[in-house]
């Protein structure tokens, strides 16, 4: 007689899920701490951020310039959040002290990942006013940055290109946004206005993916190149660059509520959700031609979520579900042994296998810090969205 046994191995919920990455999300972001304590001995009077690991398997660290360095304070918010444990918010204001001199900072767009993601959460979590100045000088240093022939906040202030704009600049408007929202002119919406619109009409294909970066005349406005810098070729879907913009545009409609921006973003989501792998992890570029044979960017993964889990709120019935559906997937597959590193591993980053250069062979196949803040970013997006 043959005994059939049913497999009753239920699926851990989202909650669970959720509960279980951010417990290994508090162990690893206290042993990083200690990680970046180390460091630190050697540089004395420098605050240190975490960026990565070297191909050599050390340890890779940064300064506060590099535009990564809000996204350490920003995870320990999240993590501060979640738990409501007090270490979590001394270590964020630990480091996010160190960024306060970007409020000036004008020779470079990404003060807005670096004091959003750091002061702006601050605000958020404890509503210290302290925080605003904070948040509108860096707003108004970002806006000396906008040309009003183009129509766009200057990306980079280094390179070949006369007035490179960059996909991932999008992420920056946000900081404008709140700036205005809280206290700052109004003409900072207007440039974050601006630069969405003429970022919408020049840097997106027919099919709705992307370039990297469009390039203008600063005299006239002019379109003067399109290309890619760390995508795999001019024309290609560079799968961060998409991830930004599934991002940006549901942000921009949240403040503007611009119809305009929404069905951007819906037509980003309709090309993207059909290119996605099965599994919810894009590689590191749509079109690399050794897929499947290439290395993943959960980065990428982790931003899209949540794009799609804001976008989720914005649309009918239909389109939502599909778009929680596939931010559920990337956010699993995220959750398990493959991406998740284990406890006291990885340095103490939360994430393995995402990819910040490859063209540049830079940061191939490794954590990366962004990748860490936007994953527990969708899970808490996640969580209020089911409350
Ligand atoms: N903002 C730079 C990057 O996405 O790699």
């Amino acid at each position: 007689m043959v005994i059939m046994v049913a497999s009753c191995t239920k699926e851990e919920t989202m909650e669970e899920l959720t509960e279980r990455v951010f417990k290994r999300a508090a162990v690893q972001m206290e042993y990083l701490d200690t990680v970046l304590d180390s460091v630190a001995v050697s540089k004395p009077g420098n605050a240190v951020y975490p960026r990565s690991i070297r191909p050599d398997g050390t340890f890779w660290e940064s300064n506060y310039k590099w535009w990564c360095s809000g996204f350490y304070p920003g995870t320990l918010w999240y993590v501060y959040e979640y738990t409501g444990n007090e270490t979590f918010k001394e270590l964020a204001l630990k480091y996010q002290s160190g960024l306060e001199p970007l409020r000036y900072r004008t020779d470079d767009h990404d003060v807005g990942f670096q004091l959003m993601c750091s002061y702006g959460n601050c605000l958020r979590l404890t509503g210290d006013q302290e925080c605003v100045p904070v948040l509108i000088d860096g707003a108004n240093s970002l806006s000396t940055r906008f040309n009003q022939e183009v129509g766009c906040t200057r990306s980079w202030s280094f390179g070949k290109w006369s007035f490179p704009v960059i996909i991932d600049n999008m992420m920056n408007m946000e900081l404008l946004l709140k700036a205005t929202e809280l206290g700052g002119d109004d003409s900072l919406k207007n440039i974050a206005i601006a630069h969405a619109h003429t970022t919408m009409k020049n840097h997106f294909r027919d099919d709705n993916s992307c370039f990297h970066l469009v390039d203008y005349d600063p005299e006239t406005g002019a379109v003067v190149g399109k290309q890619t810098v760390q995508g795999y070729a001019d024309n290609s879907a560079w799968a961060r660059g998409q991830a930004w913009a599934i991002y940006a545009y549901p942000m921009i409609y949240r403040f503007t509520k611009d119809q305009e921006m929404l069905d951007h973003a819906v037509a980003i989501a309709e090309y993207l959700l059909p290119r996605v792998p099965d599994d919810g992890i894009p590689y590191w570029d749509y079109d690399a031609p050794d897929i499947p044979d290439d290395v993943r960017d959960a980065s990428s993964a982790a931003i899209m979520a949540c794009g799609l889990i804001e976008l989720s709120t914005y649309v009918d019935a239909e389109k939502s579900a599909r778009y929680l559906a596939m931010a559920e997937k990337s956010l699993r597959t995220l959750a398990s042994d493959e991406y998740l590193a284990a406890e006291g591993e990885n340095y103490g980053f939360l994430l393995k296998h995402s990819t910040g250069n490859k063209n540049r062979d830079q940061e191939v196949d490794v954590p990366l810090t962004y990748a860490d803040y936007y994953f527990l970013e969708a899970l808490m997006r996640w969580q209020k969205l089911v409350k």
